[in-house]
């Protein structure tokens, strides 16, 4: 309190009131969609990777991804082991690409080792043969060849490491599958798998497949059905930091080059 002959007391400063930015909009990229890759890819791209980022498809396939992107907007290196680069031994040099997409094949039905208990060929058949010569080494739960799966997308995630930059995109395509009476959540296996070797979740995806899948031969139904499979988004923790610490921040400019 004042005492007679104090100035009075000022009055104390109104607060400043705190201003919300941003806009109301309905008008966002979601996390879960009925369709296919191709209409999806563009998006996932578009929230996380500039225009001109130098990126890497290491498992390009019939490029059915990059159909709805628009031209030019990003500098896209394609490979694939059907056209002689495997996405365990990539030609880039150290920290040279900004993002990284790999989409390998994901089922192991496609590798069992009896020809008439074996899924489809085409896309696939470079990993079987590769698998059925030994490259595959039995897993925890005796999933020798779900292991097989995993460990194509493992030793591909460390490869991506080594060519991508600090911070960088790696964009992941897996579906998770039933394999010899095990639930092989695949997506939770790469995320846990690959935040061991430094990379941070920032993103996740779900596609539906907008029709209902075909059962040939149905004796007992055990678990659902699958119609659904996911991209991924991850970053690349720089060497040093604390992958359970890394935050999200704006997607990273590309390097000039
Ligand atoms: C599911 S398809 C990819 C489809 C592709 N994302 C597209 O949009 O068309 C899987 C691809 O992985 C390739 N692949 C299998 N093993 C590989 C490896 N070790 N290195 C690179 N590519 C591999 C196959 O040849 C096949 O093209």
């Amino acid at each position: 309190m004042s005492e007679a002959g104090d100035a009075p007391a000022a009055p104390p400063a109104p607060r400043k009131r705190r201003v919300q930015g941003g806009l109301a909009t309905a008008d966002v990229v979601l996390s879960a969609h009925a369709g296919g890759n191709a209409a999806l890819f563009p998006q996932i791209l578009a929230l996380h990777v500039p225009a001109g980022s130098l990126v890497a498809d290491v498992t390009f396939g019939q490029g059915v991804f990059w159909r709805e992107v628009p031209p030019g907007r990003y500098r896209l290196l394609a490979s694939d082991l059907a056209t002689g680069t495997d996405c365990r031994a990539l030609p880039h040099a150290d920290a040279s690409l900004d993002a990284l997409v790999l989409d390998p094949p994901y089922m192991e039905g496609l590798l069992r080792p009896k020809p008439e208990t074996r899924g489809g060929l085409g896309s696939h058949a470079a990993l079987r043969r590769y698998y059925d010569a030994g490259g595959g080494r039995a897993g925890p739960g005796g999933g020798r060849w779900h292991q097989a799966v995993l460990d194509l997308y493992l030793d591909a995630a460390r490869e991506a490491r080594r060519v991508l930059r600090d911070h960088g995109i790696l964009i992941v395509k897996c579906q998770d599958e039933v394999s010899a009476n095990r639930q092989e959540l695949t997506h939770v296996q790469i995320v846990t798998g690959l935040a061991a070797l430094g990379f941070y979740a920032r993103d996740l995806f779900v596609l539906m497949r907008p029709n209902r899948p075909g059962i040939a031969r149905l004796l007992r139904q055990v678990h659902a059905r699958k119609n659904h499979s996911y991209f991924l988004v991850f970053q690349k923790v720089p060497a040093g930091q604390e992958v359970a610490r890394y935050r999200s921040r704006g997607p990273v400019p590309p390097r000039a080059g």
